[in-house]
């Protein structure tokens, strides 16, 4: 106790011989000193909230500009009946083992059409692939090197080289116009994939069908996409550009990113599904994306509310381009409405949508695409892009969340459905009809069956 007492007092001598006297610790002295003492404080105030102002400042001016990212495993939707039921945690050994189980004793039902439709089809985003920059890309049942020029021009070619087989994408390095291999340095144009350079040919020569295959491609609206197209003659349809992102006006929010467990004619066949929309949409999202759960009583005091339209193309319209409008609105005790949301669709050929949207503070627009990965796994991917305001910094990425939410409930069926060929539709399911039928003009008679895109995989 004593030591503890001058220890006290040896401090209190410090503080006070600090502020400029020397005292022995009274309590009247010590006020004194802390009159004294005040005459600082408006330097410490200011040097406190001035350096407050500053953290905040700083916080908000990351908040403005922060995109928000959410992506999601094939392990990590949908699977979470049967984890539970085993016990089985999120970094157990086990997991995927279980899960890999229960994706084989899935009927996945018979007759499904080819997994790899015609079409462009999105192989990375723009920002993914910078000047100089090779990747690798599985996707469409083949092996692609992407590339980007130092110029900027993005190429697609076949990833495997000619010469020995060595893959283009896994240590490829970009000169000028051309990617050369890592195995032995041939190069290869990315104008047309001919190879242009061989180091150690004594002769200079290069033999003409040293050639790879060269992908049509297009870099539009934040997306690399690539033509694929089992009838070499078809023409590519465009891909229109969104003006306001071209331009800047509206700017980038984040995006979501899911694997999805399933046929890719089953993702955009939602939009022409208008009776799932209250069954699986419908619930209050704040109940979650597990749909065992998504609606237990005390989140029934608010639902969401859909109208839904799917149109074919008609007569004269472009015939890859089907159109949807969509109306939501957030429902409270069944009788306040908020959250309106004007939706115009566009699904523009088998891998790619346009959401437009329109809501009482303003618009945005969703960009999603579809990517077959194996012939029952696609990458699916949501950016968001709206006009730069605070208003939207927040709201933006609420509305990532929430679609995350609602796309997350969709993946739990399709995760586990089967691909129904002649599925028993009623009257007000008139609508999926029409919706296969002209998604089926993405099939050609030479498209890869799915049987066969399966035996051609390494599993
Ligand atoms: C794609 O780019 C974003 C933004 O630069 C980055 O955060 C992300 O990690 C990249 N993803 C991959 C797979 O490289
Ligand atoms: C959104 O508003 C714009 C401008 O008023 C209009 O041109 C567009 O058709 C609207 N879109 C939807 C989906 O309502
Ligand atoms: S394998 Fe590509 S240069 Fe030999
Ligand atoms: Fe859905």
């Amino acid at each position: 106790m004593e030591k503890l007492g001058s220890m006290m007092e040896y401090r209190l001598k410090t503080f006070t011989g600090w502020m400029g006297r020397s005292g022995n610790g009274s309590l009247e002295e010590l006020l004194n000193d802390a009159c004294d003492t005040l005459v600082l404080w408006p330097w410490v105030t200011v040097l406190w909230y001035g350096g407050l102002g500053l953290v905040l400042s700083y916080g908000l001016y990351l908040f403005y500009y922060q995109v928000l990212v959410w992506k999601r495993d094939l392990t990590d939707i949908g699977y979470n009946h049967i984890l539970d039921a085993a016990r089985i945690g999120k970094s157990d050994r086990t997991r995927v083992d279980t899960i890999n189980r229960a994706r084989r004793l899935r009927k996945i039902g018979d007759r499904l059409p080819p997994p790899y439709p015609n079409g462009w089809f999105s192989v990375l985003e723009s920002e993914n692939l910078t000047r100089g920059e090779a990747k690798s890309v599985d996707c469409l049942g083949q092996n692609l090197v992407v590339f980007r020029t130092e110029a900027g021009e993005v190429n697609v070619l076949d990833a495997y080289c000619p010469h020995l087989g060595a893959n283009l994408g896994v240590g490829g390095i970009v000169r000028g116009d051309c990617i050369e291999c890592p195995f032995h340095h041939w190069s290869f144009s990315g104008q047309d994939g001919q190879c242009t350079n061989i180091p150690y040919s004594k002769s200079g020569t290069v033999p003409k069908v040293a050639r790879l295959r060269k992908w049509r491609s297009l870099e539009v609206n934040g997306f690399i996409f690539v033509w694929h197209h089992v009838d070499p003659e078809v023409e590519p349809w465009t891909i229109n550009v969104v003006q306001e992102i071209e331009d800047g006006r509206w700017v980038y929010y984040g995006k979501n990113e899911f694997l999805v467990n399933c046929h890719i004619q089953d993702v955009p066949e939602n939009g022409a599904d208008v009776a799932h929309l209250s069954a699986v949409h419908g619930p209050n999202m704040i109940s979650g994306s597990d749909i065992r759960y998504s609606r237990p009583a005390w989140a029934d005091f608010g639902m969401h509310s859909w109208f839904a339209s799917w149109k074919a193309p008609e007569e004269g319209e472009p015939m890859h381009i089907a159109k949807m409008d969509l109306v939501h609105s957030f429902r409270i005790f069944n009788k306040f409405e908020m959250g309106k949301i004007d939706v115009r669709a566009y699904q523009i050929g088998p891998g790619y949508v346009q959401l437009m949207m329109n809501t009482s503070m303003g618009p945005f627009v969703v960009l999603q695409t579809v990517t077959p990965i194996e012939p029952l796994v696609q990458k699916v991917i949501h950016r968001f892009y709206a006009p730069r305001s605070m208003w939207n910094a927040i709201f933006q990425k609420f509305a990532i969340l929430a679609e995350s939410i609602m796309f997350e409930r969709d993946m739990m069926v399709w995760n586990h459905k089967q691909f129904i060929d002649n599925p028993l539709l009623i009257k007000e399911d008139r609508l999926i009809k029409s919706y296969r039928k002209w998604y089926s003009q993405f099939y050609s008679e030479n498209s890869m069956s799915f049987t066969m895109a399966k035996e051609k995989l390494d599993w």
